[in-house]
């Protein structure tokens, strides 16, 4: 995790890299430090806590310099402190260091420098980087003391470092961890994520792995790790400035709520053939076929993206006909998964930078398995490292709790359900229904917000309850998991979300007149059986709130509150009932006095394993 940004450039560097970091604080926010390379040499201003902390420590005060990097961390090694902040300065002055990573082996690398007379301050491996670089670094460039140090490095890193004695560059080196370059006039930038430069320049370079830049002010200069030149050109992207800023909403979460009436909408447009009934996929390139013939699909993603996972598997088995299985990144790449010819395995993940995703499908690419990736940032790692694969377009998710992302992971998973269904059993006039279902998404995701005075209501009078239970059969039971994640991770509640016939198998013991459980009880096969399990925690005087479909009187007599839905194809409903979830959950957290964009521990793309 951890955000990193260099700039070199006409402009004042403290705000250039104050407003860059705060567009990455999603990345960690624990401490945060710039530092400014001058006719004085390297300024370092650092300390605990977010970068609000550090701006008004530095209480609009210039910082003289030409160039600059800053950095905000998620503590990985040593506990988060003004100490353990980066960047890391060397004992002279000379090297300054940001970094985005771990570095696996630094206990060696340390005691291996302590022999030599390093002297280490910080519990950091970052420091230990740095001072292999200091090592390295005489009578050579700092170009090839960082070349020569990466060498005997193992694990990931995003790093910038900087020097006294070569004032007018900024060295970059990327394995693991996401680097672009930022492409300017008479000025040029560094970053984890090109959100922190946009309003500078559009033009860009993502680094790849194992490659390395040294930017200047006027030009850069793009090599591999073997010092072998690269030429790659700019790409310009398609993203404002609006698109990343709150828009007067109190939190990114809420923003990103109320967008997704437009984020699945703009996941369909122009996939959709309504003549034909079916959904088209140029993302696919020439896998569209192998997809259609695939024996077995393999399903990999973390969190949020793992819970919409399971949502494909139904969708998938039940009308593509493919046997499907959803795996824990994490799990994945470290058991031997067996992958034989005709699997494809798609990888989803809203930042495209999740390191167990991306080791999993690495994973799987090593065994044969063709790899297609679902993700929302437009050349992220995953993205790039894929054969090919579907973008969300949902815009940046900047609320470290994933809610658009999920709407639109469904609605591209819908998309490719509903090709492979046409290309193998469904009708035309089935197809044909399936696209207006999709078209009508984003009027009742409308009609949905609407709820939220009254969602709000009922939050308020549940907030001060220690634990909550979410349970859904089918369709919505990924949406009960998927819904107690998003109460736990920004309230702080304790929250589960179960397949509502399992609570009958263990959690029914924690039902008492205090739990609030949460039902997606809605119209369609599974409902009888829900009603049953509603009646069950009646019993037992549990809470039950309902997201029940609109229309749905006799649940009214059964739930304490009930949140309506419009009714839409079932296999398409988790679009619908988690949007209610998302809102339970924001106001919760809201009315707790949580830190909603930015929960305790949390970031939102977690680089680290
Ligand atoms: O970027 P990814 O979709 O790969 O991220 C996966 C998870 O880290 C992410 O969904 C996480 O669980 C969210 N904080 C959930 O809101």
């Amino acid at each position: 995790m951890c955000g990193i940004i260099g700039y070199i450039g006409h402009r004042d560097i403290v705000s250039v890299l104050l407003a860059g970091l705060k567009r990455m604080e999603y990345r960690g926010y624990d401490s945060s430090g710039l530092a400014v390379l001058g006719s004085d040499g390297i300024d370092l201003k650092k300390r605990i806590g977010k970068i609000a902390d550090l701006e008004e420590d530095l209480n609009g005060q210039k910082i003289p310099g030409w160039l600059g990097i800053g950095h905000t961390r998620w503590a990985t090694h040593g506990v988060p402190s003004t100490l353990n902040a980066h960047p890391h300065k060397t004992r002279s002055g000379e090297l300054a260091l940001i970094h985005n990573g771990i570095i696996e082996n630094y206990t060696a690398i340390r005691d291996d420098l302590s022999r030599k007379g390093h002297h280490f301050t910080t519990e950091t491996d970052t420091e230990t980087l740095l001072h292999l670089i200091q090592d390295y670094y005489r009578g050579c460039t700092l170009e090839e003391a960082v070349r020569e140090a990466l060498k005997h490095v193992k694990g990931t890193y995003g790093i910038a470092v900087i020097s006294r004695t070569e004032p007018d560059k900024i060295v970059v080196a990327r394995q693991g961890s996401p680097i672009v370059l930022g492409i300017g006039e008479n000025e040029n930038f560094v970053a984890s994520d090109m959100a922190a430069f946009i309003e500078y320049t559009k033009d860009v370079i993502y680094l790849n792995e194992g490659e390395t830049a040294v930017i200047y002010k006027d030009h850069f200069e793009h090599k591999t790790l073997n010092n072998h030149k690269i030429n790659r050109k700019p790409e310009r992207i398609n993203l404002s400035v609006e698109q990343i800023e709150k828009s007067g909403y109190p939190h990114f979460m809420l923003k990103e709520i109320f967008e997704q009436d437009h984020t699945v909408e703009d996941a369909i447009r122009g996939r959709l053939r309504e003549d034909e009934g079916t959904a088209r996929l140029y993302g696919l390139g020439k896998y569209k076929d192998a997809l259609t013939d695939a024996k077995r699909v393999i399903i990999v993603a973390c969190g949020t993206s793992y819970h919409a996972g399971l949502i494909g598997e139904y969708m998938l088995e039940e009308f593509g006909g493919i046997p499907v299985e959803v795996e824990y990144a994490s799990e994945f790449r470290y058991r031997n998964p067996i992958i034989e010819p005709g699997t494809i395995v798609f990888a989803i993940s809203q930042s495209g930078e999740t390191a167990d995703t991306l080791a999993a499908m690495r994973e799987a690419k090593h065994k044969g398995a063709v790899c297609l990736a679902i993700c929302n940032v437009v050349g992220s790692t995953i993205a790039r490292e894929a054969d090919a694969g579907l973008y969300l377009y949902a815009g940046p998710e900047i609320g470290v709790a994933s809610t658009k992302a999920f709407t639109s992971q469904i609605t591209v998973l819908a998309l490719i359900t509903l090709y492979i269904a046409r290309r193998k059993k469904m009708s035309i006039l089935d197809g044909q229904k399936w696209v207006k279902e999709m078209k009508s998404l984003q009027r009742k995701i409308q009609t949905i917000l609407k709820s939220d005075g009254y969602i709000k209501k009922i939050a308020e009078f549940f907030k001060d309850r220690p634990n909550f239970l979410y349970l859904g059969r089918g369709y919505n039971y990924p949406v009960a998991m998927e819904g107690a994640l998003k109460l736990k991770e920004i309230s702080y509640i304790h929250a589960e979300g179960y397949p509502a016939a399992e609570m009958k198998h263990g959690p029914i013991a924690l039902i008492d007149k205090d739990m609030p459980v949460v039902f997606i009880a809605i119209k369609d096969g599974t409902y009888d059986k829900i009603m049953s399990n509603i009646e069950e925690v009646r019993a037992r005087n549990g809470r039950v709130i309902a997201i029940a479909t609109q229309g749905d009187e006799e649940i009214k007599s059964k739930a304490e509150s009930v949140i309506y839905v419009p009714e839409v194809a079932y296999p398409l409903m988790p679009i619908l009932t988690v949007i209610p979830l998302q809102l339970l959950a924001y106001h919760i957290a809201s009315f707790r006095g949580a830190h909603i964009d930015q929960p305790r521990n949390l970031a939102k793309s977690v680089t680290v394993e």
